[in-house]
């Protein structure tokens, strides 16, 4: 149950004092009556209308998108060109990013208002496994696969085990359950390979696919954590 406008604040019809005017006007009806009182509890089964226009009531939102080289993963930079420009959302502005990219990597990005899932994807200890396609100079040789898929000795840290595929002669497919600044690029800087391109393609369950660079799409709640990580 929430107050009609606060609901009305929430579904983005305006500020609270724009809110509270068009209630004042009899603009606003719950259940097609007139409501002049700004406290009148409502809840998520009440049609209500401005303008005699139903109101979509602000929800939990799940966003993924191709997020494009030279784009910040972040939601505002006043001088950098930043991936919530590209999303087009009446929620826009209350979502947060899952997990950055770096600004010359491009893939997945995960946005959502859903602070708890977050907070999950996030946390160290729920060892989501990204998925991420690396192309690379150098020889991949199979020790050098051996130590990266063992763990590396990274001097502030050791990296956890990760599963590596070579799929073709500079290319390597890695998941890592762990996301620290930089750290495929360092990963692969530790074994004497430098990386060339760098693209996400999955973080647990939710997969890239084929969302074309630049584009994004609202998705179902996606269950993310239903994959091989370690619990
Ligand atoms: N590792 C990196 O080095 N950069 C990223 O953007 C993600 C993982």
């Amino acid at each position: 149950m929430d107050r009609l406008d606060k609901f009305l604040v929430n579904a983005k019809v305006g500020s609270r004092s724009e809110v509270k005017k068009l209630i004042k006007k009899g603009l606003i009806k719950v259940n097609g009556e007139i409501i002049k009182k700004f406290d009148y509890k409502v809840s998520n089964e009440d049609i209500i209308e401005y303008n005699n226009e139903v109101v979509e009531g602000s929800r939990l939102v799940y966003i993924m998108i191709n997020k494009p080289i030279g784009y910040l993963s972040s939601t505002y930079d006043s001088r950098d060109k930043y991936v919530l420009q590209l999303i087009d959302h009446k929620f826009k502005d209350e979502l947060s990013i899952a997990g950055r990219l770096d600004k010359d990597a491009h893939g997945l990005l995960f946005l959502t208002n859903d602070g708890g899932l977050v907070h999950k994807i996030i946390s160290p200890n729920k060892n989501i496994f990204k998925t991420y396609e690396v192309k690379v100079e150098g020889d991949i040789t199979k020790e050098k696969l051996k130590k990266l898929e063992n763990g590396i000795d990274l001097k502030d840290f050791t990296t956890k085990p990760a599963i590596i595929e070579k799929v073709e002669d500079n290319i390597i497919t890695i998941k890592i359950s762990e996301g620290k600044y930089h750290q495929i690029k360092r990963m692969m800087k530790a074994v004497g390979l430098t990386v060339v391109d760098l693209k996400r393609i999955a973080i647990g369950n939710l997969c890239l696919g084929d969302l074309k660079e630049g584009e994004w799409i609202e998705i179902e709640k996606p269950n993310i954590f239903n994959n091989n990580s370690p619990e």
